[in-house]
C-alpha cells in the first residue's frame, strides 16, 4: 500500500510573492497541481497535502482533486518537520509513503513508478529519486557507492566545497517504508545553517537507502524563484511542442508559440507564429491557426483558419474563417462554413450554417438562423443598463449596413433590414424593415445664401 505526502506549506521566499510558491501558475496549472498530476500511475490509498503559508489558499485550488487530505503545518520549520505532522494521522499505516516536494512539477509519471518498483523491489527502508545536473548549485548532494546505496545527503549550504563538487542531488522525491521513518522522524535535530529540520538527515537514519538517477534530468528541476519558473516553462513548451510536431502538427517558427499541455491537437493542424493555445482547447485535422492569435478553452472544427483573432470559451464549425481581428468570447458558437470577419466581436452568441459577419460587428446574447449575411457595422444593443437581452434572427435574412438591433427583438425569416435602421420592433418572415428618417434633399440651397 502506498500513501503520498506532497510538501506545499513553505512560502516560497525566494519568489518575493504573496501567493505561495506552489500555487504558481506554469503552463496553465499550478506547480501542485502539476505534481497532483505526476502521480497519475501510482494509484495511492491515501494522498495527503501538507500545508500552511496560507493554507487555506492551497487548499481552495485543489478543489476540483477528490479524496485529498489537507494536514497544517503551521510554523514551517522545514522539510523533516514538515513530514512530521503526519505523524497522528498515519499511526497504525504499515505500507510505503511517497514523498514529493510540492516545488517540483515536471516529473513523469513513468519516473514514479520507477522509483516505486525499484523501493518494493529492493525492500529498501528508502528510496531516492536523484539526478546529475550540469549545475547542482543550491540542491542537496547525494553521495552514494557502487551499488546506488546511500552514504549521506548534505543540502548545498551545508557542504564543504569540495563536497559541492558532486553533481548528484537530491530531487525532493523519496520512498519511505513508513514504519521505519515513523520511527526516526522524531529524533532529527536542526543543527544546520538553516536551523531546521531536515527530512534529508532522517534518510541518513535509515537502512538500506538506494537512489535511483532519474533519466532525464529537467523533470526534477525544483521552483524556488522566478528565474527557474521561466526555466521549467521553456522545458514544459519544449516537451509538448515536440510530442505534437512528432504527431503531425506544424509549428511555424515554434519559439513563438506557446502551447498548453491540456491542449488537443489532430495531424495536419498548422499552427502559424505568434499563436497561443490554452487551456481546454481542440482543433482538428486541417486547420490553421495564427499568426497571432490566442485560442482559449475553445474547440476548432476540421479546416478552419483563424488569423489574428482572439477566440475563447466558443465552439468553431468546420469550413470556417475567423478573422483577421476577430474576438470571440464567451460561449460563442459558429456553424460550418461562416465567415467572421474584420473587427467582429461576438458574445455569447449562435450562428448557424454560412452565416457571414464579415465586418465592423458586435453581436451580443444573439442566436442566428442558417445563409444570414450580417451588414458591416451591424450591432445588437443587448444591454439596457441592468439587464441583458436577446436577440434571434432567421434563415436567409439580411441586415443592412450600421443597423442597431435593440433587444429583445426578433428578426423573422427571409427578412431585410434596411442599412442605417434602428429596429426596436420584431419583424415577420419576408419583410423588409425601414427604420430611420428619409433622406430630404432641399435643392438650390448654399451656405452662402444663408446671409
Ligand atoms: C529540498 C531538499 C534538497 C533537494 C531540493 C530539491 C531538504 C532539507 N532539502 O531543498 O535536498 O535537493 O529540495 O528540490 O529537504 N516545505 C514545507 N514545509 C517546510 C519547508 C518546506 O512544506 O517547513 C515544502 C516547500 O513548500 C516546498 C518543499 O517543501 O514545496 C521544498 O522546500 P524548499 O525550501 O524549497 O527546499 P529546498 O531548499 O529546495
Ligand atoms: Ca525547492
Amino acid at each position: 500500500m502506498v500513501a503520498v505526502a506532497i510538501l506545499a506549506a513553505g512560502r516560497g521566499t525566494r519568489m518575493k510573492s504573496n501567493l505561495p510558491k506552489v500555487l504558481h501558475s506554469l503552463g496553465g496549472q499550478s506547480l501542485v497541481e502539476r505534481v497532483l498530476g505526476s502521480l497519475s500511475a501510482v494509484e495511492p490509498s491515501r494522498c495527503m497535502v501538507i500545508v500552511g503559508y496560507r493554507g487555506d489558499l492551497v487548499q481552495a485550488s485543489l478543489r476540483s482533486f477528490p479524496g485529498l487530505e489537507f494536514v497544517e503545518q503551521a510554523k514551517q520549520l522545514g522539510t523533516g518537520h514538515a513530514i512530521q505532522q503526519l505523524l497522528p494521522h498515519l499511526q497504525n499505516f504499515q505500507g510505503d509513503l511517497l514523498v514529493l516536494n510540492g516545488d517540483v512539477p515536471l516529473l513523469r509519471p513513468q519516473t514514479l513508478e520507477r522509483l516505486l518498483r525499484s523501493h518494493q523491489q529492493n525492500q529498501n527502508a528508502a528510496t531516492i529519486l536523484t539526478a546529475q545536473l550540469p549545475n547542482p548549485q543550491g540542491y542537496g548532494r547525494v553521495f552514494s557507492d557502487s551499488r546506488n546505496l546511500l552514504q549521506q545527503i548534505v543540502e548545498d549550504r551545508d557542504c564543504t566545497d569540495a563536497q559541492k563538487q558532486n553533481r548528484r542531488i537530491n530531487a525532493g522525491v523519496y520512498c519511505f517504508r513508513w514504519p521505519d521513518l515513523a520511527d526516526v522522524l522524531p529524533q532529527l535535530g536542526a543543527s544546520n545553517d538553516q536551523q531546521e529540520y531536515y527530512l534529508t538527515d532522517a534518510v541518513n537514519y535509515l537502512n538500506p537507502v538506494m537512489t535511483v538517477d532519474v533519466e532525464d534530468y529537467q523533470e526534477i528541476l525544483g521552483i524556488n524563484d522566478r528565474k527557474q519558473l521561466a526555466a521549467a516553462n521553456e522545458i514544459l513548451q519544449t516537451r509538448v511542442k515536440d510530442d505534437w510536431m512528432a504527431a503531425g502538427v506544424t509549428l511555424v517558427s515554434p519559439d513563438s508559440i506557446t502551447i498548453d499541455d491540456t491542449v488537443q491537437l489532430q495531424p495536419d493542424v498548422v499552427i502559424e507564429p505568434h499563436t497561443h493555445l490554452r487551456g481546454k482547447t481542440s482543433v482538428e485535422s486541417g486547420s490553421r491557426i495564427g499568426p497571432g492569435s490566442l485560442v482559449e478553452d475553445s474547440q476548432i472544427g476540421q479546416d478552419v483558419t483563424v488569423l489574428y483573432s482572439v477566440v475563447s470559451e466558443s465552439a468553431i464549425g468546420a469550413g470556417t474563417r475567423i478573422g483577421p481581428y476577430a474576438h470571440l468570447r464567451g460561449h460563442v458558437q459558429v456553424g460550418t462554413a461562416c465567415r467572421v470577419g474584420n473587427f467582429v466581436e461576438l458574445k455569447n452568441t449562435s450562428l448557424g450554417n454560412h452565416n457571414n459577419v464579415a465586418h465592423l460587428s458586435y453581436l451580443g446574447d444573439a442566436t442566428l438562423g442558417d445563409q444570414v449575411n450580417i451588414g458591416a457595422g451591424t450591432i445588437t444593443a443587448n444591454y439596457d443598463g441592468v439587464r441583458k437581452h436577446p436577440t434571434q434572427i432567421g434563415d436567409r435574412t439580411k441586415t443592412g449596413s450600421n443597423s442597431v438591433l435593440v433587444a429583445p427583438v426578433t428578426l423573422g425569416n427571409d427578412v431585410t433590414i434596411a442599412a442605417g435602421s434602428v429596429i426596436t420592433e420584431d419583424v415577420p418572415d419576408s419583410s423588409l424593415a425601414i427604420a430611420r428618417n428619409r433622406q430630404v434633399n432641399k435643392t438650390g440651397w448654399r451656405l452662402s445664401q444663408q446671409d
